[in-house]
C-alpha cells in the first residue's frame, strides 16, 4: 500500500506543475523561449519590414498559419512574400510557437491575447498613455521595450516614451 502510494504521488508531480502553467491567462500564455537559437534571416527580413520581427513564441502555431495565410491582406497591408519564402517563414513560426499556450483560441494579434492584456494593464500603464503619439500603438513594442528587436522584453529595459 505504501509502495502504490508512493507510485501514485510520483505520477501526480508533473500532472500538478502542468496544471499551474495550463491555468495561466486561460491558456493563453506566450512561450519560453520566445527566440529560437537558430534564426530564419528570411523572417527576420520581411517580417521585420515593417514593425519589429515579432518573435515566434509570442503566438500559437494556428495563428501564425492564420496570419501567414493572408498575407495579402495584412492589417490593411499587402504583405504577401513568394510562396516559397511564405512556406519556409510559416514553417520556422510553426515550429517555434508558443510553447506554454494551451487554449484554442488563435488570436491574430500578439495585443489581443490574454498573456499581453495582463502584463499591458491599467495597473502598469494608465489609459492615456497608449494614446502618446511616440507610441501610437500597442503593437509598436521596441517604443517601450528597447531591446523588442532582440525579443527581449525584461523589465528592466522598459521605458516608457513621454
Ligand atoms: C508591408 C508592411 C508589413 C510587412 C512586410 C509585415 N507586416 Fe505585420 N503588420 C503590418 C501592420 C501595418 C500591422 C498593424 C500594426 C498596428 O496595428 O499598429 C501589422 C501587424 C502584425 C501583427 C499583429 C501585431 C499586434 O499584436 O497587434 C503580427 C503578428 C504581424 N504583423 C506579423 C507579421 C509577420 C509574421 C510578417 C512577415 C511574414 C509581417 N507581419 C510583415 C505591416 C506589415
Ligand atoms: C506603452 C509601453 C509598452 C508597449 C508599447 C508594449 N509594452 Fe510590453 N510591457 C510594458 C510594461 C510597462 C510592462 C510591465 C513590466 C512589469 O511587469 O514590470 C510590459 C511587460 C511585457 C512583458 C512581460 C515581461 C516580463 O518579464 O514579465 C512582455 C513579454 C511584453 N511586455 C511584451 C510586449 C510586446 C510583444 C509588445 C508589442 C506587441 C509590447 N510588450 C508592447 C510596456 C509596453
Amino acid at each position: 500500500m505504501k509502495k502504490l502510494l508512493m507510485l501514485m504521488a510520483v505520477a501526480l508531480l508533473p500532472l500538478t506543475a502542468l496544471a499551474d502553467s495550463d491555468n495561466k491567462y486561460g491558456g493563453e500564455n506566450r512561450g519560453k523561449p520566445l527566440l529560437p537559437k537558430q534564426i530564419n534571416a528570411k523572417w527576420q527580413e520581411e517580417c521585420g519590414a515593417c514593425h519589429i520581427a515579432y518573435a515566434p513564441g509570442l503566438l500559437p502555431a494556428d495563428s501564425w498559419r492564420k496570419l501567414m495565410s493572408g498575407l495579402d491582406q495584412h492589417f490593411g497591408t499587402d504583405a504577401a512574400l513568394a510562396t516559397n519564402e511564405n512556406r519556409a517563414i510559416t514553417e520556422f513560426l510553426v515550429k517555434n510557437e508558443s510553447n506554454r499556450w494551451r487554449a484554442k483560441s488563435a488570436p491574430l494579434r500578439i495585443t489581443e491575447s490574454a498573456w499581453f492584456k495582463a502584463k499591458h494593464g491599467t495597473h502598469e500603464i494608465a489609459p492615456d498613455v497608449w494614446k502618446r503619439a511616440s507610441i501610437k500603438s500597442p503593437a509598436n513594442c521596441q517604443a517601450c521595450h528597447l531591446e523588442a528587436a532582440q525579443a527581449d522584453f525584461n523589465e528592466h529595459r522598459i521605458k516608457i516614451p513621454k
